[in-house]
């Protein structure tokens, strides 16, 4: 073959193989590039799902509380995080008061410290003020009978209960000292506190309405094996208007809601 030809097929040769390389180079770039998207997008789902889930602790307060899935924990006088009894709920202990998911919880299972004493509540009370004017367009009237009970009060409520009709009866109808509502200044009970006061049309009217003011009745009428507490048709809590509606709508009681217990330890 003359050299030139020779040449030129030389050179036409070689650059099929420069653009097959080209090509191979470009598919192996493409394959690297998809691979690392793949690999970012792994390490992002990873990241995202492998992120602390809350885990089951139990809920305590004061260290007398019952455990509700594992041993007790002392309280803390900081604030800090830890979870509830259910993955689903977080638990705060704040200088001996506990808060799943926000809430103050009081009941059999969560004391309050003695030394607790708030008040009453202000955004409670401004609520329990706009459902007062309400029901009064409705021709009712509601009043606060017991509103913040300290500590010492609650002592002498809870004796007067013993005194009268013995232990087993006042732990069905009143709190022991440090495990009342009243002492977190956010529970009212209004008008009567006498049986008959379920029928009337100011309990109706506040359990059809409280919850717009964001109040739950606390004691519901058949929940009492679960609340700890007899049916109280006038016992009222502040929760705020979200949570008493997700309540609410729910048909659960607070211990329902929260996935706890009311029991005393002792
Ligand atoms: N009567 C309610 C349970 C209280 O004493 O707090
Ligand atoms: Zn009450």
């Amino acid at each position: 073959m003359p050299q030139k030809v020779e040449n030129y097929y030389n050179y036409i040769y070689a650059g099929r193989i420069h653009s097959r390389r080209h090509r191979r180079r470009k598919r192996i770039g493409v394959w690297i590039l998809t691979l690392f998207i793949i690999l970012l997008i792994a390490l992002l789902f990873y990241i995202v799902f492998t992120k602390k889930q809350p885990k089951s602790v139990p809920a305590n307060a004061g260290g007398s509380a019952i455990s509700v899935s594992e041993p007790a924990e002392e309280a803390d006088t900081s604030s800090r995080a830890t979870e509830s009894a259910e993955p689903s709920h977080t638990t705060r202990i704040i200088d001996g008061r506990t808060y799943i998911d926000g809430i103050l919880v009081v009941n059999k299972s969560y004391p309050l410290p003695a030394t607790y004493d708030p008040g009453l509540d202000p955004e409670a009370l401004s609520a329990f003020y706009r459902m007062q004017k309400d029901a009064s367009d409705d021709g009712l009237f509601l009043y606060i009978t017991s509103g913040y009970r300290s500590y010492a009060e609650q002592v002498a409520q809870y004796n007067i209960h013993v005194q009268n009709k013995g232990k087993d009866y006042a732990d069905k109808v009143s709190a022991r000292p440090g495990f009342s509502e009243h002492q977190s200044g956010l529970s009212m009970d209004i008008n009567s506190t006498e049986d008959s006061f379920a029928n009337t049309e100011e309990a109706r009217w506040i359990a059809e309405n409280c919850v717009k003011y964001g109040f739950i009745v606390r004691f519901p009428k058949d929940k009492e094996y679960i609340t700890g507490y007899a049916y109280e048709p006038w016992h009222i809590r502040y929760v705020g208007i979200q949570n008493a509606e997700k309540i609410s709508e729910s048909g659960l009681c607070l211990e329902e809601y929260l996935g706890i217990k009311s029991v005393y330890a002792d």
